[in-house]
């Protein structure tokens, strides 16, 4: 399976962004241990960060012509106001799973809706970093291929 890790804006600061809210790894050991853990379960995975709506949106298109499998996005701040993130995974019709790092329910009311999470395969929130390793232990055995 291949999969695409996609994070969103002010994620390029995890390990010093509030961490008594996202802890304190870095976007790099999040994005070194769910590589280690895509390989060890055969898959292959990309990783992209971006603070641009649009070069987020450019890179989901792009993964229509990848052959990816399932994309994971943490779409940070762009999930409580993006239609056009939403468009962009719907168009592209390929399957994924919305992470965040902190529970959004406990938080702020603007942070309880999603754009995205109607369109999601799955949904997961309040797990720390261990979110994305999840994620990807589930894209990896429990989603289906792609069919060619
Ligand atoms: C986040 C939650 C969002 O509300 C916030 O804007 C983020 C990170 C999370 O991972 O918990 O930037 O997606």
């Amino acid at each position: 399976k291949s999969i695409l890790l996609l994070n969103g804006p002010n994620l390029n600061l995890l390990g010093s962004r509030e961490p008594l809210i996202y802890g304190h790894e870095t976007l790099s050991d999040v994005e070194a241990s769910s590589l280690a853990l895509a390989t060890s379960l055969g898959a292959s995975l990309v990783s992209f960060q971006t603070n641009h709506e649009g070069k987020l949106i450019d890179r989901i298109h792009a993964a229509r012509t990848e052959g990816i499998d399932a994309i994971i996005i943490n779409p940070a701040a762009f999930t409580h106001q993006s239609i056009a993130l939403r468009d962009a995974l719907t168009g592209v019709n390929i399957p994924f799973v919305e992470v965040h790092i902190s529970n959004v329910h406990k938080r702020e009311e603007f942070r309880h809706k999603s754009y995205l999470s109607d369109k999601a395969q799955a949904v997961i929130c309040g797990m720390g970093t261990f979110g994305y390793r999840a994620a990807i232990e589930w894209c990896a055995t429990c989603l289906e291929a792609k069919q060619a």
